[in-house]
């Protein structure tokens, strides 16, 4: 089955075809960052204008890198939650029009079982049942996947999501937005023991940045430009990255399950990632993570998921809308 997604959820308009859930045959992706950057992050009205700009040729250039026409196209899929609800509409209608015009079956997706169903385009022989962290710049939630369409939220954050701490810390430090993938390359060679941060204390295995972020707001100010600002990001990722393992390990071992995934944008960094590699060879846990590419926002990850809402059922009919909030 081929099947044309499309993702305007936040900040890239984005389209892909996916053949059979796991083959990308085509994936574009429109970025808005230097629009967004020089206000220090998302503006919605932006977004969605831009969304609307973009969408036809991002559209036109995954037909033609796939080198197939509409006629070859059996589904149509489209995120349609959670996200900006502005930047949302602009992909959901594009959807809709083409899904209509054609007669296709419509199929909605949810952003955060898109980026698990990342994993997807690259493993090929990863399948449900297992434990997944999935960290962006919205959400943090640790998800027993139970198939490829049953998910139950085992924990999630109270407040900021990881890659906002991570985006905030990197903007007091003065780094372009959005800053999580800046402060990974400044942590590079930075002393990941310079800095302690405390650790956050919630109830299970549920998240809180927002104290992490003013314990970092703290230790930039009191040092007065006096620090070493390559160590605090390494130290200041570490603590998250060493946060993020904890919860996600203590919830695999509740829930006796010895596979672990990660989706989501902050699973593209390179604290997390070695540390959730370190941490889950010594439990003899196995771990699996999206390839860069398919760790932010993209629509192969849309592709993927929709040809599994397609085998369970889940077509959408013509009063679908978009939804700013929306659970798994
Ligand atoms: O999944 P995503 O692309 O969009 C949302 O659904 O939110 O995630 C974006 C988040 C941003 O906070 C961004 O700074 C973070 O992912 N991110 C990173 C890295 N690359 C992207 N955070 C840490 N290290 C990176 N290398
Ligand atoms: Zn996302």
């Amino acid at each position: 089955m081929t099947i044309l997604g499309f993702e305007t959820s936040c900040d890239e308009t984005a389209a892909a075809i996916v053949q059979d859930g796991r083959k990308v045959l085509s994936s574009v992706v429109a970025s808005q960052i230097d629009a967004h950057a020089v206000f220090g992050g998302v503006v919605p009205e932006i977004a969605g204008r831009m969304h609307i700009q973009a969408i036809a040729g991002v559209y036109h250039e995954t037909l033609v890198q796939a080198n197939l026409t509409l006629d070859d196209i059996d589904a149509i899929a489209v995120t349609h939650a959670p996200g900006l609800v502005g930047a949302l509409l602009v992909g959901l209608n594009f959807a809709k029009g083409l899904a209509y015009a054609t007669g296709k079956p419509l199929i909605a997706v949810h952003h955060l079982r898109a980026h698990v169903a990342a994993n997807y385009l690259s493993h090929a022989t990863l399948e449900p049942p297992f434990l997944c962290l999935i960290a962006s710049g919205g959400h943090t939630h640790i998800v027993h996947v139970q198939d490829y369409t049953s998910f139950a939220v085992i924990g999630k954050t109270r407040d900021d999501a990881a890659g906002e701490a991570l985006d905030k810390t990197a903007r007091m430090l003065g780094l372009p937005y959005p800053g999580g993938m800046h402060l990974d390359k400044l942590g590079e060679n930075g002393n990941p023991n310079a800095f302690t941060f405390p650790r956050p204390k919630v109830d299970g295995v549920d998240f809180s940045f927002s104290g992490l972020k003013t314990a970092a707001r703290n230790v930039i100010v009191n040092s007065q430009s006096s620090m070493c600002n390559e160590d605090f990001a390494a130290s200041f990722q570490l603590a998250v990255a060493n946060y993020l393992c904890d919860n996600t390990l203590r919830a695999a071992a509740e829930l006796n399950c010895n596979r672990i995934v990660l989706a989501g944008g902050v699973c593209a960094n390179s604290v997390l990632r070695a540390e959730m590699q370190r941490r889950c060879a010594a439990k003899q846990i196995e771990l699996f993570m999206p390839e860069l590419r398919w760790c932010g926002d993209n629509a192969a990850m849309v592709g993927a998921q929709a040809f599994y809402e397609h085998r369970a059922g889940n077509v959408a009919g013509k009063t679908l809308n978009a939804l700013p909030n929306c659970p798994m």
